[in-house]
């Protein structure tokens, strides 16, 4: 028999521990432990040393039948891009997000294309946060048509149990949760949006969902420091996680997969909220370059401290333009502040600069901002960053036409970066004219209107790019 002890688990990551503690071991946060109830799991082996299980039938791969059932597809091609080419049947899909980026806007879209597609099956919103009047207010903004209204049925329910058997009846080819932290199950003690809650109710609707071929969403809340509030366990359970990111001011949104079974991971997809709900931008590489590249009164005038970088995200290259500003600091330890990159690379790209190129700013503010609020993780971005703190440094701009891009070591090298070429031709396209890039990633042959300059370390860079 299982035997019933008391653990404190962590709110933050899940971890479970045999003594409260003021920090979690598993994820460092502070004052996170509260008091619940975890099984203790049975050995498993009998006394006379074997085992209780029954033995199951093992097969070889070569037996499994694989079918390829055609995916179902949302209605945006920016959806169906980060899903992999649209959802598997079955799949699960946790869509995490700031309040009010438009989880819940996107999610009823989806379905209505759903109904459009299959007009013989009905899929079920659940709505664990909004009445049932606010998502029919929400889905009048939209403007969907009569056969969605009529068609796309709305359940306002948390507990598990109810909707469960609600759905078994229904039968519904597409469900979505709204959110997992509201939900909650009878048989678990804690209040809803606690970590067995959400990981218990998660677990239920996914098997459920499997086991019944339904294809499921769930909206996750994220917490301040940008993760998927409740257990990590989530993510494990699920076939993709997304994230809707993106500046709430801004009218673009960003879908990014952070894990996905049926697709490629990092894959984004780039929508506009409009007010009749999100349109997908079909051509976004050029989104995030300010206006002045984008035939703005000024002509197209240089500004000190800004480059034009190409990163890589998913499948497709997008120029983002970063900005830096380099200001005389006015207290001993000078900030750092980034928007939408990592202040951590930032601080080791400064060290890198002043090692290797003889720049230092230890007496300088440095502030960097990708515009139009998008995240750049890649290790790509390093020399434009660089480029446009040099820019700024120096009251110098870098030419109009300019694009930059290659990770830079801690010894002052030049790397480089995954499909340059496909890089260089995104940004030949789009009209610009130079760049300066690792020389690894050299074209073999001419690329028609760019002019390349490929460059081995961070000082042979920056002497061209200033002309030291
Ligand atoms: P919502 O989808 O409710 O966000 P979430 O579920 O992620 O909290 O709302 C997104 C925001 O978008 C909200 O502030 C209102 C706005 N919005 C539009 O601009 N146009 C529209 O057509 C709709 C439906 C919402
Ligand atoms: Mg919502």
């Amino acid at each position: 028999m299982a035997k019933e002890k008391a653990v404190f688990v962590c709110s933050a990551c899940g971890q479970a521990h045999a003594k409260w503690q003021g920090q979690c071991d598993g994820c460092g946060s502070w004052n996170s432990l509260s008091q619940g109830k975890a099984v203790a799991v049975s050995t498993g082996r009998k006394s006379s040393g074997g085992f209780s299980g029954q033995a199951a039938a093992v097969q070889s791969l070569a037996s499994v039948t694989v079918e390829e059932q055609p995916r179902w597809s949302m209605g945006l091609d920016e959806f169906d891009r980060v899903l992999g080419g649209g959802l598997v049947p079955g799949g699960v899909v946790l869509l995490g997000g700031d309040p009010g980026i438009g989880k819940s806007t996107l999610l009823l879209q989806a379905l209505a294309q759903q109904v459009r597609l299959s007009p013989q099956s009905s899929v079920i919103y659940v709505t664990g946060e909004e009445s049932v009047s606010q998502v029919a207010l929400r889905a009048q903004r939209l403007g969907l048509d009569a056969v969605a209204l009529d068609r796309i049925q709305i359940l306002a329910e948390t507990q598990l149990e109810s909707i469960l058997a609600t759905l078994s009846v229904a039968r519904p080819r597409l469900v979505v949760i709204d959110s997992i932290q509201t939900m909650f199950s009878e048989e678990i003690g804690s209040a809803p949006g606690s970590v067995s809650q959400v990981r218990e109710t998660a677990a239920a609707l996914t098997r459920w969902a499997k086991s019944n071929g339904v294809g499921l969403f769930l909206v996750g809340h994220v917490t301040k420091e940008g993760a998927l509030a409740g257990p990590r366990v989530l993510e494990h359970m699920v076939d993709a996680v997304l994230y809707f990111e993106g500046d709430p001011q801004a009218s673009f949104r960003v879908v990014r997969a952070i894990k996905n079974r049926f697709g490629t991971v990092n894959e984004l997809g780039v929508f506009g909220m409009t007010d009749k709900g999100l349109k997908a931008v079909s051509n976004p590489s050029a989104l995030f370059l300010s206006s002045r590249y984008q035939g703005s009164e000024d002509g197209g005038a240089p500004v000190p401290g800004s480059c034009v970088l190409v990163t890589q995200e998913g499948s497709r290259p997008l120029l983002v333009e970063v900005q830096a500003l380099v200001d005389t600091a006015r207290v001993p330890n000078p900030r750092r502040l980034c928007v939408g990159l990592d202040p951590q690379r930032l601080a080791m790209l400064l060290a890198v600069m002043h090692r290797h190129a003889g720049l230092a700013c230890f007496d300088q503010d440095v502030y960097l901002n990708a515009v139009g609020g998008v995240r750049v993780t890649e290790t790509a971005s390093d020399l434009a960053l660089l480029a446009a703190v040099v820019s700024s440094m120096r009251n110098r701009p870098l030419p109009v036409g300019l694009v930059v891009f290659g990770e830079v070591g801690l010894a002052g090298e030049v790397r480089p970066s995954v499909r340059g070429q496909e890089r260089l031709r995104e940004a030949a396209r789009l009209g610009f004219s130079k760049a300066v890039v690792p020389a690894a990633n050299a074209p073999k042959r001419p690329i028609e209107g760019l002019d390349v300059i490929a460059v081995k370390n961070l000082s042979q860079a920056l002497d061209c790019l200033f002309e030291r």
